[in-house]
């Protein structure tokens, strides 16, 4: 049997995801959103598109979230976008109702899922569905670390004129200006980024990085981006449902690693069938330890928020 994946919000991010999914036939899908029609017009066309393309999947959009019974994953992009000159903190007292209700509605058909989460703040609203759905740590993952280092990735490669697949990078921290680019980790056909880039042409890289989100925001001027975000979630969904054991950044429930307890927050991962099973923990310098510790107090700030 196919495994099954929702997706709540129909918007632009969850209906590319959709896509992706589908044209790469790793599951059944629902697209679930409030305004009527949407999501069933969305479902409809995508699916009248898999003949062309000869992938046997089902796609349907309901207004109901009984629809989303049993799902193996859900990925939760609803909410609200960023509009220009907002950061992703702005969302949160907005957002954090919508992804409350929304997540105890999908678990009461699916227990036993997986969340992907991608709403606004990321790291808070991944918290946030964690404390509602009660559910293990590990089966909620907040996706933000392989967009943010596939900007960088993206950005390297315009830079040198490289292939994209010989650049490696690791975005770590919140998942907002304060994040975290490793220039030593992070290379190209494994020489660092440091000792390939002047200082100068690194610092510029480091910084557009930082600000990739709030950069496509500005263009679009309507919303966030989406193309980026939603090949990231389909990374997460492909390592969880084939068992991959990939180690890839993302936003997990930290427990005393990298000395940071009871908040999510972007770190390497490794990603299989039960959702994170490790966190790994690089050594880093105290240049980069500080600059994390700073991103951390921005999420665990916005956390105590919606804690009471
Ligand atoms: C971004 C938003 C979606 O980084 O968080 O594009």
């Amino acid at each position: 049997m196919r495994k099954k994946i929702s997706i709540i919000g129909a918007g632009m991010t969850g209906s590319t995801t959709a896509h992706w999914l589908a044209e790469r036939e790793l599951a059944d899908i629902v697209l679930v959103d409030i305004i009527e029609g949407m999501p069933q017009g969305k479902a409809l066309d995508l699916l009248e598109a898999m003949p062309v393309i000869g992938k046997d999947v089902s796609i349907v959009g309901s207004n109901d979230f009984e629809a989303t019974a049993n799902s193996d994953i859900v990925v939760m992009t609803a909410g609200l976008p960023r509009k220009p000159g907002m950061s992703r903190d702005d969302l949160l007292a907005a957002n954090a109702e919508i992804v409350r209700s929304a997540t105890q509605a999908v678990m009461k058909g699916s227990p036993n899922a997986i969340f992907i989460v991608l709403s606004n703040p990321l790291d808070v609203m991944a918290y946030l569905v964690m404390k509602t759905a009660g559910i293990p740590a590990k089966r909620v993952i907040g996706q933000a670390g392989i967009l943010d280092s596939a900007r960088m990735r993206a950005f390297v490669a315009m830079e040198l004129g490289v292939s994209v697949e010989n650049i490696q990078c690791y975005v770590l921290g919140g998942h907002g200006d304060e994040m975290v680019p490793l220039v030593h980790y992070s290379n190209v056909a494994g020489i660092p980024l440091d000792e390939i880039l002047s200082k100068d042409r690194l610092e510029a890289i480091v910084q557009r990085t930082r600000q990739g989100g709030g950069e496509i925001v500005s263009l679009l001027k309507t919303g966030s981006a989406y193309y980026a975000p939603a090949i990231a979630v389909t990374q997460m969904v492909e390592a969880i449902l084939k068992d991959k054991h990939l180690i890839v950044p993302a936003s997990a429930y930290l427990s005393g690693e990298y000395g940071l307890k009871d908040i999510y927050f972007g770190v390497p991962v490794q990603l299989a069938a039960s959702g994170v099973e490790k966190i790994i923990e690089y050594k880093l310098s105290p240049e980069e330890m500080a600059a994390l510790n700073k991103s951390a107090s921005g999420v665990a700030e916005n956390i105590a928020k919606i804690k009471n």
